[in-house]
């Protein structure tokens, strides 16, 4: 038989995704499966999104611009503009979701067997991204015990080799909920300045911050133009995943006429979606306002349920929707697969994501889960006491 590649072997298995077959097997015996493993929101998309693609009057489904349509993007630069970040539609790429965007940056700026520094754990998909970029992911070690603030510039420097062309970091994070704040963005503005290197910040959950923190990006902070690169998405922001749309920004022009040109081998972003993502750029405040509303009693909910449970440690997540959460067993990836097998409640089990796959420091994550608090807080506190009864049972 013809054989497959060696990167396509290598290709890591989604962590969030893995344990689908059990889920499915577990929903053929009647039970219900309660999702806490992965970031899909029940939220509503806005109406005005939806709408727009019903009201128009397309009669051929065209090409789109291959960086995105021109008045999507000018209207995008508004969108930033409002949020005190400076750009026009010619710093933008319209792509194909944040994924899309993320290949591009790795594509754009990173050979094979270059470097790029991520602390962990992080978005688990960036290694999929960096593997089928022929790019190896560096890891620096952010600690539930300090809420996963940035590790010490310190632990960066030592990191750095002639091959690291960036630094990446998610802002608020997946899987963290942590909040950089501006004095942790300077502290990487000087490192990346100082060493020459790309800060890629993928702000796809920018929106959601909490307690009345601000979110400060990347692309605020002054001479970091050459450096800076966004990654950005319709997905969470409008509860919008399945349009897959999303954005590359930078100032930096040869970082984004060589992007285009990746975006040019994949043609363009698709058309409708773009409409969608066009028309929900006029979404009122009023919405984001209630759907955080909304996150922060989740949160408030979902931490205080898990810090009743005997041996359970959860960082507070100040951002995005998802948490670690440490729990009293060894293997984390057993235990989420035996409640998937072997466990119910009332007919109910809950799916959580193992957090090892957030690591790419083998052996740390492993007594981790991370939950995405995108369900109903009936759904959530039911969850929480299913996870609590079945640790009482669970033997490694
Ligand atoms: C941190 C982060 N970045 C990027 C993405 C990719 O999002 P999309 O391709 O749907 O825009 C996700 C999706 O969950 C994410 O959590």
């Amino acid at each position: 038989m013809p054989s497959i590649s060696k990167k396509g072997l290598s290709m890591p298995q989604s962590p969030i995704r893995k344990l689908v077959p059990y889920a499915e097997n577990a929903k053929k015996r009647g039970i219900k499966v309660i999702h806490l493993n992965i970031g899909q929101p029940d939220i509503k998309t806005p109406q005005i999104a939806l709408d727009a693609v019903k009201n128009n009057d397309i009669n051929v489904l065209e090409y789109s611009r291959t960086e995105g349509s021109e008045n999507y993007r000018k209207k995008i630069a508004r969108y930033y503009a409002k949020n005190n970040i400076n750009v026009t539609a010619d710093d933008i790429i319209v792509t194909t979701g944040g994924s899309e965007a993320l290949s591009f940056a790795m594509g754009s700026i990173a050979d094979n067997d270059d470097e790029i520094i991520i602390p962990e754990p992080f978005y688990a998909n960036y290694n999929g991204f960096a593997t089928a970029s022929g790019v190896k992911v560096v890891p620096v070690v952010s600690k539930l015990e300090d809420n996963f603030a940035l590790p010490p510039i310190e632990d960066f420097e030592k990191l750095i080799t002639p091959r690291t062309k960036a630094i990446l970091i998610c802002n608020p994070g997946n899987p963290t909920g942590y909040l950089y704040s501006k004095e942790e963005i300077k502290k990487l503005a000087q490192i990346v300045k100082k060493h020459d290197l790309f800060l890629i910040a993928d702000e796809v959950y920018r929106e959601f911050t909490y307690d009345d923190k601000e979110h400060y990006s990347v692309l605020q902070e002054e001479g970091l133009d050459n450096n800076a690169i966004i990654v950005d998405s319709v997905s969470k922001r409008y509860s919008m995943c399945g349009a897959r749309i999303g954005f590359l920004v930078t100032k930096n022009k040869e970082v984004i006429s060589t992007a285009l040109k990746f975006a040019q081998a994949r043609l363009s972003p698709p058309t409708y979606a773009q409409i969608a993502s066009e028309a929900a750029l006029d979404t009122p405040q009023s919405y984001f306002n209630d759907v955080k509303k909304e996150y922060v009693t989740r949160r408030n909910l979902l931490i205080s349920e898990l810090e009743k449970l005997e041996g359970v440690k959860v960082a507070r997540p100040q951002g995005a929707f998802y948490c670690i959460v440490e729990l009293p067993v060894l293997d984390a990836d057993n235990f989420a697969q035996w409640l998937l097998e072997h466990f119910e409640l009332d007919n109910e089990t809950v799916m959580v994501a193992p957090a090892a796959g957030f690591y790419a420091t083998k052996g740390l994550g492993k007594n981790q889960i991370r939950i995405a608090y995108v369900l109903d807080q009936e759904n959530l506190k039911r969850a929480v006491y299913i996870i609590g009864e079945a640790l009482k049972s669970y033997k490694d």
